[in-house]
């Protein structure tokens, strides 16, 4: 695990947060240390810091195996991903412990390692099935869920992008990213993409078949990026195959797509595909108004299945 080979640890750790989504607001964490902070006095405990800069961006307690938890393991806690008040908590709680615990390691690490590795964590809590006892899915073969043609098909939109002069680069958001099919054709590409999708079980299954990459991968409501990551986080925004889109369920791909504006930075490439012409009418509308300066891309093919109709744009000055 990325975690423990950044920190040169063996031992098990575990995040006091459920999910990846909980690290935003930090409770348990804050509650955690808080508790430790009025108890620990006197006590010495063995602690590693994890800082960027003179910001600390997580603290482990190791936890000496007991008759409770027969293993020695370490807890981490983290505010390098909550909002900023809750931030400068955490640091301000943490250099409180550290004044009277001197950490045994003190490591400098970039925050995006980091958020990679927190990300790692969870993907690995999902996919060993920690994260849903009694789960009852049982895992399908690759073959009867990923299919080469469409990798091929998502592929070949960048031929086209290239050709109109647009290519994702930088910080680059799919959204909807499914079980990682899509994603698979931008890894493919040498595009290193943050993958969002709502639904658990498909991104379980694209960790499963070794598709999705852990470290790089979210379990997320697209319509609430904005909690999650600051304006202008990402240079390119994107989502592949995203519907089915009806006058009657519109407000929440219209409101993924305000959200996926609103992440992306000034001159961000923003490109989303769907299936029909109504679909993309109804997704340009909204980037539109949105303040994307974009054009709605035919590419039909005589199977008229997938990635239809693109909407290739950047977002514009406001
Ligand atoms: C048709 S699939 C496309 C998956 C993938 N992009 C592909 O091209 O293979 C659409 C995906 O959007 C996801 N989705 C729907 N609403 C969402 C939301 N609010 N946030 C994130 N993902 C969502 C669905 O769960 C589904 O996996």
């Amino acid at each position: 695990m990325l975690l423990q080979e950044l920190l040169g640890i063996e031992e098990d750790i575990y995040f006091v947060e459920e999910s990846y989504l909980a690290q935003r607001n930090i409770e348990s964490t804050l509650q955690y240390l808080n508790g430790v902070r009025n108890f620990s006095q006197g006590r010495r405990m063995r602690l590693l810091r994890v800082r960027e800069g003179e910001h600390t961006l997580g603290l482990l307690i190791f936890n000496p195996a007991d008759e409770e938890v027969p293993v020695d393991f370490w807890s981490v806690f983290t505010g390098a991903l909550a909002v900023v008040p809750l931030k400068k908590e955490f640091e301000a709680i943490a250099d409180l412990l550290m004044s009277s615990n001197l950490p045994e390691k003190d490591l400098e690490i970039s925050s995006e390692s980091w958020r990679n590795a927190v990300n790692e964590y969870y993907s690995l809590m999902l996919v060993n099935r920690n994260l849903c006892p009694g789960c009852a899915v049982r895992p399908e073969s690759y073959r009867s869920v990923f299919s080469e043609n469409r990798v091929l098909r998502v592929a070949k939109i960048f031929d086209l992008l290239q050709k109109k002069g647009f290519y994702p680069e930088g910080r680059l958001l799919e959204v909807c990213s499914g079980n990682g099919m899509s994603t698979l054709a931008l890894y493919r590409l040498g595009l290193d993409p943050l993958a969002v999708e709502i639904n658990k079980c498909v991104v379980c299954q694209g960790l499963e078949q070794g598709v999705l990459n852990p470290q790089r991968v979210l379990v997320m409501d697209a319509t609430a990026i904005s909690r999650y990551f600051e304006p202008e986080s990402f240079d390119t925004v994107m989502g592949f195959m995203l519907g089915l889109v009806y006058e009657f369920n519109k407000e929440l791909w219209t409101g993924i797509m305000r959200e996926a504006v609103s992440v992306a930075c000034e001159g961000a490439l923003l490109l989303f595909t769907v299936s029909s012409k109504p679909e993309i009418e109804i997704l340009a509308g909204a980037l539109r108004r949105a303040g994307v300066k974009g054009e709605i891309v035919d590419n039909t093919d005589s199977e008229g299945t997938y990635d239809q109709w693109l909407f290739i744009g950047r977002k514009q000055k406001i």
